[in-house]
């Protein structure tokens, strides 16, 4: 199959093309670095030429609410457009377990515009859910730091491996369409505070996590399930310990 991975050149995008190379198709990492850029739409079609599915993994370059919004909006409406007229057969996303619960976010606003744009265009589309990836433990971090200090609600999280996302991408993406939504998390729920406090000892980093159940996850405040999968996910491998003993993780 002919596959245009959109944001092919970023944390996920990358593995994923490499994943479905070795699985004997053709994967196309698309990106501004690349030359295809869905909010100029420069490039688009052409890179549209004869493929069978799309995977959408690219991420706004700006968190900043407006920035964010208009990122999923315009791009979304760019690629599912130039989609249609090209004939793709399937439109895979990945989007954020919890999206839904999290409107009082900017950023999931977003998303949430990003994913309404899929449900309504006519495509035939699979969104997968993932929970945080472990990769993504330095940004929260940064997210909730004053000072010396760093406050984070105890909501329960399940973080995932990128390597796992990208293997759990790459079977929806040669899995028939669900035209609905797949969950995939890590091994381990554990709470937000008490991980990162884990991760910044492992790290070096002296700061100590004030665990504060007021304390906003990008713009939204949490209950204990808000980021966490209904039943049946589907659970990438990977645990904590073994993540951060392969990575180079520091914050
Ligand atoms: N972080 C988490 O914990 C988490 C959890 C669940 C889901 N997600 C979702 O996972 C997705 C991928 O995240 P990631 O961390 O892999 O992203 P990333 O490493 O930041 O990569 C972003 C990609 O988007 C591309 N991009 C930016 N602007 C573009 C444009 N105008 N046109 C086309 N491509 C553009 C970038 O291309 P260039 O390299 O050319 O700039 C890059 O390839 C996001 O949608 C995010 O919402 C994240």
């Amino acid at each position: 199959m002919k596959i245009l991975v959109i944001g092919g050149t970023g944390l996920i995008g990358s593995k994923l093309v490499k994943i479905l190379a070795r699985r004997g198709h053709d994967a196309i990492a698309a990106s501004p670095a690349t030359g295809v850029n869905t909010i100029t739409g420069e490039g688009l079609a052409e890179a549209l030429d004869g493929v069978d599915v799309v995977v959408d993994v690219a991420n706004s370059p700006s968190f900043e609410d407006r920035a964010v919004l208009e990122f999923f909006e315009t791009s979304g409406r760019n690629l599912l457009a130039a989609e249609a007229a090209a004939g793709v057969r399937h439109h895979v996303a990945l989007s954020v377990v919890g999206t839904h619960r999290l409107a009082e976010s900017g950023y999931f606003r977003g998303k949430i515009a990003q994913e309404k744009l899929i449900e309504a265009a006519g495509i035939p589309y699979t969104i997968v859910h993932s929970t945080q990836f472990f990769e993504f433990l330095g940004g929260i971090v940064q997210s909730g730091a004053v000072g010396q200090e760093v406050r984070l609600s105890p909501a329960y999280v399940q973080p995932i491996a990128s390597d796992d996302v990208a293997l759990a991408m790459a079977d929806a993406t040669l899995a028939p369409p669900v035209n609905g939504i797949i969950e995939i998390a890590g091994p381990e729920r554990v709470r937000l505070a008490a991980l990162v406090q884990r991760y910044l000892l492992k790290s070096g980093d002296g700061r100590k996590v004030m665990a504060d159940g007021q304390a906003r996850y990008f713009g939204a405040l949490l209950e204990d399930d808000t980021l966490v999968p209904g039943p049946g996910p589907r659970l990438g491998e990977t645990g904590f310990e073994t993540w951060f003993s392969r990575s180079n993780a520091r914050t």
